[in-house]
């Protein structure tokens, strides 16, 4: 188990600065999920970290010690990648087995961390298979088998799920939810799915452009965004979002009441229901107002229909409000519609 420093770290590529002075600790044991969109520079955080992509300025610390001059092989970190390589002509046993030879284990202890690590991902009775007669499940699970193989200190994922189809992410995701529990190592995933991120971690790192823009547990972040784009990029449907002359308000689409009149709750404006998708334990319906804004409503009635006119009505208490600089400020005073 090991906590990783950051400690005033930049990465540039030639000219252009992907990430400047960045100061960030990731705590020992931690699921840790670092989520942005796409570019906004996780992979390269990762990359400084496992040291095979080091930084331009600044201290990367595992365990505290400073990994400047420590070769990726010496770090005690495993990555596993989205496109992991798995070779097709070796046995499952044969690719976990693969990175143990070339760091020169002796084969009964081979043998030994095999037998382990296929247990605790369920490879057991799949060791003699080839690859290509896995399912893609099972192929990321060997992925996963070989990196544990090694018994690292730290384990670094970046995007492992994106090629598997959503039912088997859903899957995936709890596996290594139970992986951490049981390995207790320190996990730093990458994702830019706020859905994984929130559903995995116990603390998020939310990133855009090489910056963070807010770091807590999956509930503070949804409940306490720092600022808008936080408030926006975690969340499915997105928060709401009225533009007024001097700040921004919000409200998530589950925060809204329907009803057929106006009431006094701080925010009720009328609108007439456009989409309607009804998901089973709940519906979501899209409504425009008269002025061109449209919202989305998360619901677990299915009262409504496309042409309707509603009212919907958000009470104070979940209305957030955010300034001109995108932060967030404290509750408005006074009426808000
Ligand atoms: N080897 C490289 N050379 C030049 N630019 C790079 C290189 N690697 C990444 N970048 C740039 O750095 C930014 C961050 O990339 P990356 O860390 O891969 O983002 P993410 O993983 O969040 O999608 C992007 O704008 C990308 O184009
Ligand atoms: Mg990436």
């Amino acid at each position: 188990m090991a906590g990783i420093e950051f400690r005033n770290v930049s990465k540039s590529f030639g000219t252009y600065n992907v990430i400047q002075h960045l100061d960030v600790t990731i705590q020992d044991g931690s699921f840790t999920v670092l989520v942005g969109p796409s570019g906004c520079g996780k992979t390269t955080l990762l990359r400084m970290i496992a040291g095979i992509g080091p930084q331009s300025d600044g201290q990367i610390l595992i365990d505290g010690k400073d990994m400047t001059d420590v070769a990726p092989g010496q770090r005690d970190v495993a990555m596993v990648f989205q496109n992991y390589a798995i070779y097709p002509t070796m046995s499952v046993y044969g690719n976990i087995e693969f990175g143990l030879k070339n760091n020169k284990v002796p084969k009964e202890e081979r043998k030994k961390r095999i037998r382990e690590v296929a247990e605790k991902v369920g490879l057991t009775d799949y060791l003699d298979r080839s690859p290509s007669t896995l399912s893609g499940g099972q192929r990321q699970r060997v992925a996963l088998a070989r990196a544990m193989s090694k018994n690292p200190k730290v384990f670094l994922m970046d995007e492992p799920l994106s090629n598997l189809d959503a039912k088997l992410r859903s899957a995936m995701r709890v596996e290594l939810i139970e992986l951490h529990r049981k390995l207790k190592t320190t996990f730093v995933y990458v994702t830019h799915d706020q859905v994984e991120a929130m559903s995995m971690a116990d603390t998020i790192i939310l990133m855009d452009h090489g910056e963070i823009q807010q770091i807590g547990s999956p509930e503070e972040i949804y409940r306490n965004p720092a600022n808008l784009f936080v408030a926006q990029f975690i969340g499915s449907p997105a928060m709401n979002i009225v533009k007024r002359e001097d700040c921004t308000i919000g409200f998530r689409p589950e925060a809204v009441c329907l009803t057929k009149e106006h009431t006094n709750a701080a925010f009720s404006v009328p609108g007439t229901i456009s989409t309607r998708e009804m998901l089973g334990r709940e519906t979501n319906y899209s409504i425009r107002d008269g002025q061109g804004n449209t919202y989305m409503v998360t619901s677990p009635m299915d009262d409504w229909r496309p042409q309707q006119q509603v009212y919907l009505n958000v009470e104070r208490a979940s209305l957030y409000v955010f300034g001109k600089n995108g932060n967030r400020l404290p509750q408005m005073e006074g009426a808000v519609v």
